[in-house]
């Protein structure tokens, strides 16, 4: 026997080993430092267990009720922090198990009837997986409320709206804003499919092919909050989708949220100033006094990168795995806790940082003066007044912004002479159109940017996302 190996072999499965795993098998096979954040779920799990083996008379009431009293403890044990965790132990099921056996007795042996840790596993990390999404689904609440807020109170706050990061077309700052809360509330919508998906229960599946036990999976399925249980035992222990789905939502939710972060980047920049973000969510720098530097923003923007590399963690452990379980799967944990600990926290630092911010419309509207953001404007007219082919109506103007561009002008300073020399029946109304704000009152199209349309808008929003 090399020093290595353990002269005691594991007490909840050892009955036909001789001897222990050695030190790194233990290492590498032990889940508890992280799995033991499924203590809930574990033990919600076994008590919905229990309870269904005494109705089906599997085992008997008085067996039922000290494994309930036991699980009880277990349960308050770890809550406050004075359960000893066994890394011989290996998992949260046989810290569980065992400590129960510890409190209880023999009594403690029957839990496991008609379950297997396959199952059982399976329906703590559905439940803990549905639990962070129900959280990140009210965080996301709380961040659509604060765009829809601030979208509303800036419906008319005109700024420069940007195609390729170069100034286009004038648009309102909450006409801007409701896009992210469109985005969102598609991830929201997402969010919620995935949770409608993953509601249904696997325990009961046993190890793989069921039991041959009278247990009732209705039953259990249903004292846990599932809408039914699965219907195939094998795929039971065997599927993560659930938490895939997640990652994906998930990576795309943080695409959002990090493009969201680099545009709040660009927006306290020197060059912009168009939003001021609270003294909450910015932090100085240690050696120039003047900065307030966007952390929070920046950080977003940065760890969503750890969600996105979660999926990918856990697509290449599931990718070739055979039928049903195998112990690869163990691996789905840690990706998981952290993308979801990733968004749940960047959603909240978004919500507030939303919620705090100011804008500053002096500095959006003083944007709208480079760029020759009304040349549409001007193109519009021609095709609506003159009846210009829109191509026709296209290279006039530009052929006047490039006069403008020269003589250091905005179009809308150019002399009517000097238009009509470009295009003689030109007349003054043109000038009708060239403002920017009249450029952004008129766009009253659906889905437009008309602070009319945008203030409606936001009201609908409220009504179809919140
Ligand atoms: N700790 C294991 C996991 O997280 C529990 C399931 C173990 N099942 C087994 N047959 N060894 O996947």
């Amino acid at each position: 026997m090399s020093d290595m190996t353990k002269k005691s072999s594991n007490a909840m499965w050892g009955g036909r080993f001789a001897v222990g795993p050695s030190e790194v098998m233990e290492k590498i096979n032990a889940s508890i430092d992280f799995d033991k954040r499924l203590y809930r779920e574990d033990i919600a799990g076994s008590k919905a267990h229990c309870a269904m083996l005494v109705k089906q008379g599997i085992i008997s009431a008085e067996d039922g009720e000290s494994i309930q009293k036991g699980l009880d403890t277990i349960l308050r044990e770890i809550a406050e922090g004075h359960f000893e965790f066994s890394a011989a132990l290996e998992d949260i099921h046989m810290n569980v198990e065992s400590r129960l056996r510890d409190l209880i007795g023999d009594a403690a042996g029957r839990l496991h009837t008609a379950r297997s840790r396959n199952d059982q596993v399976a329906v703590d990390f559905r439940l803990w997986v549905r639990g962070a999404a129900d959280e990140l689904d009210k965080q996301l609440g709380l961040l659509l409320e604060a765009l829809i807020d601030q979208a509303e109170e800036n419906h008319d706050a005109i700024m420069p709206g940007y195609t390729h990061l170069q100034a286009a077309q004038p648009v309102t700052f909450g006409h801007h804003l409701l896009a992210y809360a469109e985005m969102l509330g598609r991830d929201r919508s997402r969010l919620r499919d995935c949770r409608a998906r993953m509601n249904e229960c696997p325990l009961g599946a046993a190890a793989l092919a069921g039991t041959s036990f009278p247990i009732d999976r209705f039953a259990t399925a249903e004292a846990l909050g599932f809408d039914r249980p699965t219907a195939n035992s094998m795929d039971s222990v065997s599927d993560r989708d659930f938490a895939l789905e997640f990652l994906s939502l998930g990576s795309i939710l943080g695409m959002h949220l990090s493009r969201m972060a680099e545009e709040f980047v660009i927006w306290c920049s020197e060059g912009f100033r168009f939003v001021e973000l609270s003294d909450a969510f910015t932090t100085g720098s240690s050696i120039m006094p003047q900065k307030k530097n966007p952390d929070a923003a920046e950080l977003i923007r940065g760890k969503v990168g750890r969600v996105m590399g979660s999926l990918n963690t856990l697509l290449v452990v599931m990718k070739g795995l055979p039928m049903t379980y195998g112990k690869d799967m163990q691996e789905d944990k840690e990706p998981v806790f952290d993308a979801a600990d990733t968004l749940i926290l960047c959603v909240t630092a978004m919500a507030g940082m939303v919620r705090d911010m100011k804008s500053n419309r002096e500095r959006m509207m003083a944007a709208t003066s480079a760029g020759f953001l009304t040349a549409t404007d001007l193109a519009d007219w021609l095709v609506r007044v003159l009846g210009l082919p829109f191509r026709d109506a296209h290279h006039v103007t530009g052929t006047l912004v490039k006069m403008a561009e020269d003589k250091g002008l905005d179009i809308a300073d150019l002399s009517l002479e000097e238009m009509q020399s470009v295009e003689s029946r030109i007349t003054d109304d043109i000038f009708s159109v060239l403002t920017v704000e009249a450029s952004a009152q008129s766009r009253t199209s659906y889905g437009g940017t008309a602070p009319t349309m945008v203030k409606a808008a936001a009201e609908a929003a409220r009504k179809r996302l919140l």
